[in-house]
């Protein structure tokens, strides 16, 4: 019992959905039950040796001190670098601080550029966590309604429409997207950010799946669009790329003056990323040979092949292909119609009957569908994919 009142802030978010429901399996595994969960967005490959190698070098090192806040003058210069080599985004090191990892660098960005009240547009499906940071930044969420009939990808005119009804000053975008695995053309990014510019939007462009794309896809980051560099705040890092989710790692680059002011945010408010992940992220920005990502990514490929050809067997169950990171957005409408329940309420059942875990798409903002992993090994989702199967058969 405590007598000190939360905030309104505090208030008005919620637990991160996909940690909860990882955290409730986890706890059925703890009890002795045999649960698969296809839940968590962590990819099941260790971090790379020479990540691994560089963080012990560190500590061997004595890099245990405190940096400038804003991150270790080489990793900054690295990653500005990894930034022109990768995307083809020519930021100098002062235009990228280092946070502790993509959570943070997309807080960040939000505190450093949303007033009080201003209205952000979420184009959904996205990230459950967005509403929430959006929120803590004192923004307000629009969500713009899901195409999936369109493969969830927005025209510009549906952009340019939201954003004039709603008098929306930020967008956040997210390419490869969670929880669809959508990756648009490079024509279809320039439209949409077109019109974003055209109403005078700020973009946060959120690309921590940048590396993980399938089918010959390219990722086109929104910041190399036509007038669009002065005006894109860009999240990216190496959590899943190349397994880095627990050294808490990431970057945020941009315009100068939104960068230094995040940084004046972050050094205030955080202090800087971990001495010792910033010496191990490194070796992601310094790296010459991709051919451990390549396999990485096949790995991935391969588990993506089954999982569409899995579901769309199951009756009630439809998934499109989805082009990039490791989610599959299962369109499950027939299904909960049939059960006469929702997505949410699928899901639980599913964890409780069936001992699979799968986040449902309410907060995703796409109710009807459900979000299946395939961060998870073969052997999993194989099971996985079997025990839903069995339960809707
Ligand atoms: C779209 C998206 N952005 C950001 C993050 C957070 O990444 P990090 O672990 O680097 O903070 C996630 C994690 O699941 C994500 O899915």
């Amino acid at each position: 019992m405590t007598e000190i009142p939360l905030s309104a802030r505090a208030r008005a978010i919620t637990d991160s959905i996909t940690l909860a429901i990882t955290a409730r399996a986890q706890a059925m595994k703890a009890q002795g039950i045999d649960v698969v969960s296809l839940a968590a967005g962590e990819p099941d490959f260790p971090s790379p040796d020479e990540v691994r190698e560089a963080g012990i070098r560190a500590i061997r090192e004595g890099q245990t001190r405190y940096t400038s806040a804003t991150g270790m003058a080489d990793v900054r210069a690295a990653a500005a670098a990894w930034f022109r080599r990768h995307y083809g985004l020519p930021y100098e090191a002062g235009d990228v601080i280092v946070t502790a990892g993509a959570k943070p660098a997309l807080m960040l960005a939000l505190m450093a550029v949303c007033e009080d009240g201003d209205r952000v547009l979420l184009p959904a499906p996205f990230w459950a966590s967005y509403t929430d940071i959006v929120k803590l930044a004192g923004g307000e969420p629009v969500i713009v309604p899901a195409v999936p009939e369109q493969d969830f990808i927005h025209s510009g005119a549906q952009i340019a429409r939201a954003a004039r009804e709603s008098g929306a000053k930020g967008i956040v975008l997210n390419w490869p997207n969670n929880p669809s695995g959508a990756v648009p053309t490079r024509e279809q990014v320039e439209e949409i950010v077109a019109e974003a510019i055209a109403a005078g939007l700020w973009i946060l462009s959120d690309e921590i799946y940048a590396r993980l794309v399938y089918d010959g896809r390219e990722h086109y980051s929104p910041a190399r669009c036509k007038g669009a560099f002065g005006r894109v705040l860009v999240v990216n890092g190496g959590t899943k790329s190349h397994s880095m989710t627990g050294w808490r790692i990431g970057f945020l680059a941009g315009p100068r003056a939104v960068v230094d002011a995040a940084g004046r945010i972050l050094s205030q408010a955080m202090g800087n990323a971990c001495t010792i992940s910033q010496r191990a992220v490194l070796a992601v920005c310094n790296e010459t040979d991709d051919s451990a990502l390549r396999e990485r990514l096949r790995a991935y490929d391969e588990r993506r092949r089954f999982v569409v050809g899995a579901i769309n067997r199951i009756p009630g169950l439809r998934l499109a292909t989805p082009h990039g990171a490791f989610y599959a957005l299962i369109d499950a409408r027939e299904a909960c119609a049939r059960l006469r329940i929702d997505d949410v309420q699928l899901t639980e059942r599913l964890l409780a009957d069936a001992k699979v875990a799968l986040i449902p798409g309410g907060p995703f903002a796409i109710p009807g569908f459900i979000r299946l992993s395939y961060a998870a090994s073969m052997k999993e989702i194989e099971e996985g994919v079997r025990r839903i199967a069995a339960y809707l058969s």
